[in-house]
């Protein structure tokens, strides 16, 4: 009898950690920009991925279309969310490199238009995923947002990792190497083989920084940022993945960026935006010759299976629970 009861003690206290976790902590939000009638758009810089010139006009940096290690990228009609195309990253066998396929979006390069969004940032991307995680070491980065000028993606950057456990986390938070989240969603697995909206929101402030991201509009990570200094300079999503990853495709569609503010406050202002410290810590790296963004071989496009480990692991735990529950009562 005793034993039954300090068993039940003890689920009753799992449970309630596990809720603890499961709720955002009070006032999560207090510095974010919301997405209600007080938010105002300032800057916004949006691709639909049809055509390479969005970024080479810009001098944006394109990894090699075909690495020889391992992985590809390129724009494809294969699959599109919106318009005639949707960029389209390939692994097609296991290498020494990690797999790597992406356009990045240099804003900071972007002079004309001031460089860098500064204070809050929207960054809603498509994302349609088929690689499968089949080892406990394996990860996927859909994408990685820096505070940083020079090369991708800079010393100071957040990351939105795939790992084993099977859904979507903030990496790199606060600050690089760690995964401290003030809100994890450990159970909402991301998908497979459909359209996923991921939204982000960061604002590299040097004491309010905060990053947070949704999917299909659910909470699903939240941490603060630390070392940013006011700007997003640059980011890449696509094809980014654990070396010994031997096959999969991943598609990207629809990337909007955009600069927010609450009404009441001004955009930053021209003049605002040229006094922040200057923000060159590392040297650019030129972009490729544009002959490099069209050198694209055909490759049978790999398909894996739906079920994740993820998906398994948690049908698991359940599983293991209603046992222990069914043996306790
Ligand atoms: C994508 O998700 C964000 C965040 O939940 C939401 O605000 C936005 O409206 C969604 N976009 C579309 C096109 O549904």
């Amino acid at each position: 009898m005793e034993n039954r009861l300090l068993c039940l003690i003890f689920i009753a206290l799992i449970f309630a950690g596990v809720q603890a976790q499961w709720d955002p902590p009070v006032d999560w939000d207090k510095n974010i920009v919301k997405k209600d009638e007080n938010m105002v758009k300032c800057r916004q810089w949006a691709t639909s991925f049809e055509d390479w010139s969005d970024f080479s006009a810009n001098n944006f940096d394109i990894t090699p279309l075909n690495n020889g290690m391992g992985s590809a990228h390129t724009l494809t009609t294969t699959k599109a969310r919106s318009g005639k195309k949707s960029h389209m990253g390939v692994i097609t066998s296991a290498e020494d490199n990690q797999h790597t396929g992406w356009p990045s979006v240099q804003l900071y390069k972007n002079t004309g238009a001031s460089g860098g969004f500064v204070g809050g940032v929207y960054i809603e991307v498509w994302i349609y995923l088929d690689i499968e995680i089949t080892d406990p070491t394996q990860w996927i980065t859909i994408g990685e947002i820096s505070g940083r000028t020079g090369a991708t993606p800079g010393s100071t950057f957040i990351s939105l990792d795939i790992g084993a456990e099977g859904y979507l986390q903030l990496g790199h938070v606060p600050s690089g190497n760690f995964r401290f989240h003030t809100f994890q969603n450990f159970g909402n697995m991301f998908p497979r083989q459909k359209w996923v909206n991921v939204t982000t929101y960061v604002d590299f402030n040097p004491t309010t920084g905060i990053a947070a991201v949704w999917q299909d509009g659910v909470l699903q990570s939240v941490a603060n940022i630390e070392g940013g200094n006011y700007r997003m300079n640059q980011l890449h999503f696509g094809l980014y993945a654990m070396n010994q990853i031997t096959t999969g495709v991943v598609y990207n569609d629809d990337l909007t960026i955009t600069e927010v503010t609450t009404a009441g406050n001004s955009c930053p202002a021209e003049s605002y935006i040229m006094t922040l410290p200057p923000k060159n810590e590392e040297a650019a790296t030129p972009a490729p010759a544009d002959a490099g963004y069209i050198a694209w071989v055909d490759y049978d496009i790999p398909t894996s299976g739906v079920a994740s480990k993820g998906t398994s692991l948690v049908l698991v735990g359940t599983i293991t629970c209603a046992v222990i529950l069914s043996m306790v009562l």
